[in-house]
């Protein structure tokens, strides 16, 4: 695995069943997002499947054999053999007969037979007319499996192949995606029944209606991280000032505007939290008293005085949280403000960023930082992705978790 650029699904075997749906293209998809996330996919098809989608494009996307026919497979006993290999076995789009034969351990095809011959755990994305998935036989068959233990994610709600709209449209691949890598890492991941809480993002403070004091944050590491602890099987609680970014699978999202409400929503999140990392950008300031109204530019004056109070250091006010781990945010002598801010915020350890190094700091997708310890000690790490930066706080966190 290039520990530089880690990917979620590296070195993990998904074995995916595909049924007979209209929204089988939307499987060609999936199968190359899961190579592209670093697994290796291994695809089983069902004949009504395969008239939708040909073997072909599946084996060109996973540069792996595909299985349809149960008795011509070129692996002899192929269905244990994809079982036995898969760390986890999704199944998308599942048709309402796939849900029926998997309830009741029926085996007419590829994907049903794979599905009873693994220990691995199995996830379950439906697409089918709405009357199909509300009718009372579905909805038994997928009660059954949920007791189970088989994950389901979507459907959606949309529009469907019939033209109407309702809830059955198969969910988009990047949930599938998430949904995968949540469920794996709630198997086996080190953070397994952890809560990890993470700040993201810079906070807004208003000076009037209309405009705030705010800073460069864009959420990436924060985010980065939030993932990266879902990956590893952490229940996790994402804080965050105002970003574009969309809500990765599985992730509670706390959405919040000032310091104020940043610190009452992680005052809530860390009272049963494992681990509490602080990558978010506080405004270390507020307005003293924001205008009522938009403040007006007037011509005889050339300047404009705003007061500003401090706010409330977040991190050091939480009383505990867990692990406490802090960011450093800074242009210059990163070493020594980093180590002032250890026992300020009374901090396991501190990640320090240059940001105003190239591909570090605000809004890259790679950061460069430096990692302190309470005790003296210090770790340098390369230039990584976020992600990666990620993995390697949660390496920390969870040793000190056990
Ligand atoms: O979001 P991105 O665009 O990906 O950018 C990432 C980042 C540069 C914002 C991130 O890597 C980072 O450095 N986050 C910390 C930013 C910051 O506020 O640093 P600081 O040195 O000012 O604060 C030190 C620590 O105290 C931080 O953990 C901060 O979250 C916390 N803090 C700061 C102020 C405040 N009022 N309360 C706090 O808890």
């Amino acid at each position: 695995m290039d520990t530089l650029s880690p990917l979620p699904l590296s070195g993990k075997h998904v074995a995916l069943g595909v049924t007979g749906s209209i929204s089988v293209f939307k499987a060609a998809d999936l199968a190359s997002k899961l190579r592209q996330a670093g697994a290796t996919v291994e695809v089983v098809m069902t004949p009504a499947a395969a008239q939708f989608v040909t073997p072909l494009t599946f084996q060109s996307l996973t540069g792996r054999p595909v299985v349809v026919d149960m008795f011509g497979a070129a692996e002899a006993e192929a269905h244990v053999e994809v079982a036995r290999r898969a760390d986890a076995f999704v199944i998308a789009p599942a048709t309402a007969d796939c849900l029926a034969n998997l309830a009741h351990g029926m085996t007419p095809d590829m994907v049903t037979l794979t599905a009873l011959a693994t220990t691995a755990p199995v996830l379950v994305a439906p697409a089918m007319d709405n009357q199909m998935w509300e009718h009372p036989a579905t909805q038994e068959n997928v009660v059954t499996l949920r007791n189970r233990g088989v994950e389901f994610v979507g459907p959606d709600a949309g529009r469907l192949a019939s033209g109407r709209s309702g809830l059955g449209r198969l969910a988009e691949v990047p949930q599938v995606v998430g949904a995968l890598r949540m469920l794996i890492g709630q198997r086996s991941g080190d953070l397994a029944g952890r809560h990890v809480v993470v700040s993201a993002g810079g906070t807004q403070e208003p000076l009037d209606p209309v405009r705030y004091v705010g800073n460069r944050s864009t959420g990436k590491m924060g985010f980065a991280i939030a993932e990266a602890a879902r990956d590893r099987g952490a229940h996790v609680t994402i804080v965050t000032g105002p970003v574009a970014l969309e809500t990765p699978y599985g992730i509670h999202r706390v959405d919040v505007h000032t310091v104020a409400e940043m610190l009452v929503a992680l005052e809530q999140a860390t009272a049963d939290s494992d681990a509490i990392i602080m990558a978010a950008a506080p405004a270390d300031y507020r307005p003293a008293s924001p205008a009522e109204h938009k403040i007006k530019k007037t011509s005889d004056r050339g300047t404009l005085e705003v007061e500003l109070v401090k706010n409330p250091d977040i991190i050091a006010t939480l009383p505990a949280g867990g692990v406490r781990v802090g960011f450093a945010a800074e242009t210059r002598n990163l070493e020594e403000y980093a180590r002032q801010k250890l026992p300020a915020k009374r901090l396991d350890f501190i990640v320090a960023n240059d940001v105003s190094a190239a591909g570090s700091g605000f809004g890259t997708d790679t950061n460069q930082v430096t990692i302190y310890y309470a005790d003296g000690q210090h770790e340098a790490l390369p230039l990584m992705t976020k992600y990666a930066v990620g993995l390697a706080i949660l390496d920390r966190v969870a040793a000190r978790l056990r």
